[in-house]
C-alpha cells in the first residue's frame, strides 16, 4: 500500500486537475466494494456526519472528506441534501479549509438556524510550522445561492485554560433565545471533558464551564459530542478515546455512547446513568443527531474507526455513514429504529414461514448482497440460533443467539478480509428482553443488524466476495418457527 508524505496528506484538492479528480471517481466507482443505499465518498476517506439539519424543506447532511485518498489528510465537507433522508443529491464540497484557521482541516461541527438562515459552527484545525495544533471554533453563514461564507474571526480563539488543544466538535442548541455549543475537551492532566459556550446574537460566544459528570477518569479525550432532549430525558452523546475493553463492552479502538438523565444548564450539572454504548458492532463512531421534518430525533454515524486500515483503502476509499436512526426513550431506554422512510427504498418482497433445525436450511428463494430482511422468531424452543447471511461455500457472516443467555453475536471471522488490525472477530450483546426480531439491513459491504424493534444495534462493515449471497437459518438443537421477510432496495448511492 501507498505510503502518504505528510505533504501528500495535506495536499488541497485544488492543486490537483478536475480531470484528474474525475478519473479518480471513475475508478472508485469501479471498486467491488461500492454500497448502493449508504453515503459513501466520492473518492477518498470520508467520516464524521456534520451539519445535519432539516432547513427550508430539505435535509442537509455533510460529512468530512479527505477527497484525495483513503487516508486522513485534509478535511473538507461534503454536502448532500436530500428531502426524504434515503435519496440524496451531492452538492461537493461546501466547507474548504482556505482560511489561517482551519488551514490543516476544516473539522467537525454541527448545523443551526438563527433568524431564519442557515449556519454552520465547527472547528478550525490550525497546524504551525513545528506542527503545533491551534484549534477554534469558526462560523460559517449560507448565502442566498447556497455557498457559505466564513465569518472573518474565530467565535472561540482556544480553549479555556486548563485544557489542551484537543478541543473541538461544537454541537449548536437553542434553549428559549440563548444558544449553546457542547464541545470536545481534553484537560492539561489528559482526562476527557466536555466544555459549553453560549451566545445569544452568534458573534459572542462566552464560555460557560465544563459540564459536571460522575465520569471523573474515563479517558483522555471525548470527542464529538451532542445534547437534546427526548421524550422528557436530556441525553448526552460523546466519543471517549482511551477506555479499557471489558468483558463485551467498549471493544472498539474507540466508544460511543450516551448518557440519560437531567441536565442543569445554568449550574452545569448532569445527574446520570451508566455510559451505555450507542452500538454493539465494530464499525461505528461520531454519530450526530438533528430533528426530523416532524420532530423526530434521527441519528446518523460513522460506519468506521480511526487509526484502522480498511480492505477498500487498496480502492482509494473508505467508510460510509450509517443508515439513519430515529431515537426515542421508553421506559427509561433508549430505542434506536431505521428511520420509516427507509421503507420508501424497499422495492421486491419475498416472504417465507418455516421450521430450522440443526440441519443447516438454505433460504430458497432467498439470497442477495443488498437487502432489508425481517426474521420474526414466532416459536422456539431452541438453544442456540444461527443466522447466516453473504454465504458461500466458504463465506458467511454469522449471527448467533443463545436462548438462556439472550447474548446475541455477530461474527465476522469468514466474512471476507478484515479492516486492520483485528481485534477479535466477534461483539456480543446481552439483549434485555428475549430475541422476538431481527431487522437487518445488508449493502455489499456493510450490515446493520436492529434486535427487538430498536433495543439493540449491531453496525458492521464487512467484506464478503460477490458470490457469497447465501442467507440460511439453523440451530444447535430444537427447532425454531421463523418467519422471513426480506425486501430489495432501491439503489440510492
Ligand atoms: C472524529 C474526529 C473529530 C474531528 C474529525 C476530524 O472522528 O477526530 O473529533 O473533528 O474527526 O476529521
Amino acid at each position: 500500500m501507498k505510503a502518504w508524505t505528510r505533504e501528500e496528506r495535506y495536499q488541497p484538492m485544488e492543486a490537483v486537475s478536475p480531470v484528474t479528480l474525475e478519473a479518480m471517481k471513475e475508478q472508485v466507482a469501479e471498486s467491488p466494494y461500492r454500497q448502493t443505499f449508504h453515503i459513501q465518498p466520492e473518492t477518498g476517506l470520508l467520516n464524521d456526519p456534520n451539519g445535519l439539519i432539516y432547513y427550508d424543506g430539505e435535509y442537509y447532511i455533510s460529512h468530512q472528506w479527505f477527497p484525495l485518498g483513503a487516508v486522513h489528510g485534509l478535511k473538507y465537507w461534503f454536502n448532500y441534501r436530500s428531502r426524504d433522508l434515503v435519496h440524496f443529491e451531492p452538492h461537493g464540497a461546501i466547507l474548504k479549509p482556505d482560511t489561517e484557521y482551519d488551514s490543516h482541516g476544516v473539522y467537525s461541527g454541527s448545523a443551526f438556524e438563527y433568524q431564519g438562515r442557515l449556519y454552520y459552527m465547527y472547528t478550525g484545525n490550525h497546524r504551525d510550522e513545528d506542527w503545533s495544533r491551534t484549534s477554534s471554533q469558526l462560523i460559517a453563514k449560507m448565502e442566498d445561492d447556497g455557498t457559505l461564507k466564513k465569518f472573518p474571526k474565530p467565535m472561540v480563539a482556544g480553549p479555556p485554560e486548563g485544557y489542551t488543544q484537543h478541543f473541538r466538535d461544537p454541537k449548536v442548541f437553542q434553549r428559549g433565545d440563548t444558544y449553546y455549543a457542547i464541545l470536545g475537551a481534553q484537560t492539561e492532566d489528559e482526562a476527557g471533558r466536555l466544555l459549553l459556550y453560549k451566545s445569544t446574537d452568534i458573534v459572542k460566544w462566552e464560555f460557560h464551564g465544563e459540564v459536571q459528570t460522575r465520569l471523573d477518569a474515563f479517558g483522555y479525550m471525548w470527542e464529538c459530542p451532542d445534547y437534546f432532549e427526548l421524550d422528557g430525558h436530556d441525553v448526552v452523546m460523546f466519543c471517549p478515546q482511551g477506555i479499557e475493553s471489558d468483558g463485551e463492552r467498549y471493544r472498539n479502538i474507540y466508544q460511543s455512547g450516551y448518557l440519560i438523565g437531567q441536565f442543569d444548564i445554568e449550574q452545569l450539572e448532569l445527574n446520570h446513568g451508566d455510559f451505555l454504548e450507542l452500538d454493539h458492532g465494530f464499525d461505528f463512531y461520531a454519530p450526530q443527531t438533528f430533528t426530523s421534518e416532524d420532530g423526530e430525533r434521527i441519528l446518523i454515524g460513522w460506519m468506521g474507526l480511526p487509526d484502522t486500515a480498511y480492505p477498500t483503502d487498496k480502492d482509494d476509499w473508505a467508510h460510509c455513514l450509517t443508515v439513519p436512526r430515529s431515537l426515542h426513550i421508553e421506559d427509561g431506554k433508549l430505542k434506536q429504529r431505521p428511520i420509516a422512510n427507509l421503507q420508501k427504498l424497499r422495492t421486491n418482497e419475498e416472504t417465507a414461514l418455516g421450521y430450522a433445525n440443526k440441519f443447516n436450511r438454505k433460504l430458497q428463494p432467498y439470497e442477495g448482497k443488498q437487502y432489508e430482511l425481517i426474521i420474526d422468531i414466532l416459536e422456539n424452543e431452541a438453544t442456540e440460533l444461527y443466522f447466516e447471511l453473504r454465504a458461500s461455500k466458504t463465506q458467511s457472516t454469522l449471527i448467533t443467539y443463545n436462548t438462556r443467555t439472550q447474548k446475541l453475536t455477530l461474527d465476522r471471522s469468514e466474512s471476507g478480509p478484515l479492516p486492520e488490525p483485528v481485534d477479535g472477530t466477534t461483539r456480543s450483546t446481552v439483549l434485555d428482553t428475549p430475541l422476538q426480531q431481527l431487522q437487518i439491513f445488508v449493502d455489499t459491504s456493510s450490515i446493520e443488524i436492529f434486535c427487538n424493534d430498536g433495543e439493540r444495534v449491531l453496525t458492521s462493515r464487512i467484506f464478503p466476495d460477490s458470490e457469497a449471497t447465501g442467507i440460511k437459518a439453523s440451530t444447535e438443537s430444537g427447532q425454531v418457527y421463523l418467519k422471513f421477510t426480506k425486501y430489495d432496495l432501491e439503489e440510492n448511492a
